[in-house]
């Protein structure tokens, strides 16, 4: 029985595998920008929505942060965070990086790395016992060895400000708006990514970006996986 439906179900898979890799991604944002230059033109936007305490946004970090390197200044990302409802912590966690990067915009990053370097001490299970206030002063203090520990007490202090509060909204009902359901979740010129949830590995990054820059022989390897 198993055997007869194999063949079968792997044909359905294999179907359903074309439109993926057949990406209607365009080599640049569509549209037409007005007057001078925007800067939109020149390179290919990456948009993550990341939630800074999930595992697999965390393994989707390093080899897109590879990606971007590698691919300076054609590659530009854009992270979006956003705090899944099952995830205690992460509506905390979304909110202090809005915070850092109010009081010290180049600490936004270092923040985020460092979520997701430390994230499993914001697991459910192991702060079911934590009051809110004890885990925003343990997000605060990661925060502030971000930003710069003097700013300890601001960083504390932006957690009752209703401006790090509605910021944090915006950037959830933005993923919202946008059909984001899990993350990590990629749009590429705007365009969703399959496999939304899971990490995407370095291959992939270049077997996506490489034909949209015109490099059409990487473009025919990457159709193939
Ligand atoms: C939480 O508190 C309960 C009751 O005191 C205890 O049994 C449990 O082990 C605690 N859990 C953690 C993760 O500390
Ligand atoms: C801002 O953050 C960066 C990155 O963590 C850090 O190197 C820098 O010292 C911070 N600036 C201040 C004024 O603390």
């Amino acid at each position: 029985m198993i055997g007869n439906l194999a063949l079968p179900v792997a044909l359905v898979l294999f179907l359903l595998r074309i439109p993926s890799a057949q990406s209607p991604i365009p080599a640049r944002y569509d549209g037409f920008p007005y007057g001078g230059s925007s800067g939109i033109e020149r390179t290919i936007l990456v948009e993550a929505f990341f939630d800074p305490l999930c595992p697999d946004s965390r393994d989707s970090w390093p080899p897109l942060k590879q990606v971007l390197l590698e691919y300076y200044p054609r590659v530009s990302l854009i992270v979006h965070p956003f705090p899944l409802p099952y995830h205690d912590n992460s509506y905390v966690a979304c909110r202090a990086l809005h915070i850092a990067n109010m009081l010290n915009a180049s600490a936004t990053y270092p923040l985020l790395e460092l979520f997701f370097q430390y994230q499993e001490k914001y697991y459910n299970g192991l702060t079911r016992n934590m009051s809110r206030a004890s885990i925003i002063e343990e997000i605060a203090k990661d925060g502030a060895q971000a930003v710069g520990t003097s700013l300890l007490p601001a960083f504390i202090y932006a957690f009752s400000d209703t401006l790090s509060d509605s910021a944090t909204r915006i950037s959830f009902k933005y993923g919202c708006s946008r059909g984001v359901f899990g993350t990590p979740f990629f749009f590429v010129n705007g365009f969703a990514l399959p496999d939304a949830g899971s990490a995407i590995d370095y291959e992939t990054w270049k077997g996506t970006i490489d034909p949209l820059l015109g490099n059409h022989a990487q473009g025919m390897k990457a159709a193939v996986f």
